[in-house]
């Protein structure tokens, strides 16, 4: 029934066992702006790793049948909100899944209800259940134009899917062929550019003054593409858009660190169980809910920027997103902590499948303290 139970169990005998240092950071509680919670056994095994963390989510509309109109948001977050765990104190933020032919009424009535967050572009075929994205990002302009009138953010998946184009340069490609032009397009519209993984995002995010912030993550920060590639090929650290060259990770170590408001917090969590990660054509995505922020805290460690970790993880996606900081203070200790191998997610016939988390089986230096 309950999937994370046994995650718990073993997040509480972790955290209390390896107790020998008093170094101790409070920051306000986080909100996670780019999360996958799935559906069904999946999410109720990932959810209470979100919640127990995080108040707020931006929670990805790409389930196998996406989000695309307003009744299917409302029926996913209350979804959500039936398997919030007690005691967690969770808010759902849902997104549109922008598709060629969905009517601007649906963004205008979606955001007037406060049901609708935010819409965001997957570039058809991107990446994990985009096949119905968009194949022509110009020609919902009129989209673009509700959205920038209205308010609402626009979040980009942001790489091309030009099959002549490497996969490696994806990103960059759809800073100069894309985004640029969108933004000089609608110039009143806020864009996040999602997961951002190169120096050249990094420079253009920084450099554009405007309504552009970009997420981070916590892979991004730890590892680059050796780690998928090099002495056998390693499924749990192959996600979309993929880790490249060390460059591009110690630039994105920077931004993150920098202190500059446009960049923040989104751990583009993407859980998929063992059997879909190894198989002849993997799914993309890395489960780190219940590492991320411990993940994050340790990056922030080794380049010596604790002082600016609550900016990055609290303070500058609210200011961006318009949205007060929230109440709360969570506690993280200088402790190991060592990750779980797996979650058990418990499916509805009882049978039992794994999702292997990031960091899995390795020790973190920072815990969190509950
Ligand atoms: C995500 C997923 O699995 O839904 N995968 C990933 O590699 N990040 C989709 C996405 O954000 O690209
Ligand atoms: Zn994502």
């Amino acid at each position: 029934m309950n999937g994370f139970r046994s995650w718990d169990l073993i997040l509480s005998t972790a955290e209390i066992i390896l107790n020998h240092s008093t170094d101790r950071i409070t920051i306000r509680q986080p909100d996670d702006w780019h999360v996958h919670l799935r559906d069904g056994a999946i999410l109720e095994a990932v959810l209470p790793s979100t919640s127990r963390v995080f108040h707020r989510a931006v929670v990805m509309p790409n389930l196998n049948s996406p989000i695309t109109s307003l009744d299917k948001a409302v029926a996913y977050r209350k979804q959500i909100e039936n398997l919030i765990p007690k005691g967690h104190d969770f808010k759902p933020l849902m997104t549109l899944y922008l598709t060629d032919d969905i009517s601007p009424d649906i963004i205008n009535d979606g955001f007037n209800q406060g049901e609708i967050f935010a819409a965001k572009l997957y570039p058809a075929n991107s990446t994990t259940n985009s096949s119905s994205g968009v194949t022509d990002i110009k020609a919902i302009d009129p989209l673009f134009a509700m959205m920038e009138s209205i308010g609402m953010p626009l979040l980009i998946h942001g790489e091309v899917t030009d099959p002549d184009v490497d996969i490696f340069d994806r990103e960059a490609i759809f800073i100069e062929r894309e985004l640029i032009p969108l933004l000089s397009r609608h110039q009143g519209l806020r864009v996040v550019l999602e997961h951002i993984t190169t120096k050249d995002a990094v420079q253009f995010v920084e450099d554009f003054s405007g309504n552009l912030a970009a997420t981070i993550t916590p892979h991004h920060l730890h590892i680059n593409r050796n780690a998928m590639l090099a002495n056998g090929f390693r499924s749990d650290f192959y996600c979309l858009p993929v880790a490249k060259r060390e460059l591009h990770r110690l630039a994105l170590r920077r931004a993150a660190t920098s202190g500059k408001e446009c960049f923040f917090l989104g751990t583009d969590s993407a859980p998929h169980v063992r059997g879909a990660k190894e198989s002849a054509c993997g799914c993309a995505g890395i489960f780190n809910a219940p590492v991320a922020l411990q993940s994050y805290a340790e990056v922030f460690d080794e380049e010596d920027a604790l002082d600016r970790l609550e900016g990055f993880t609290s303070l500058f996606g609210p200011k961006f997103y318009r949205l007060p900081i929230n109440k709360n203070f969570i506690s993280l200790v200088k402790q190991t902590y060592i990750v779980p191998e797996s979650l058990d997610v418990i499916n509805h016939d009882n049978s039992i499948e794994r999702i292997v988390p990031f960091h899995a089986s390795k020790k973190l230096k920072w815990t969190l303290s509950v």
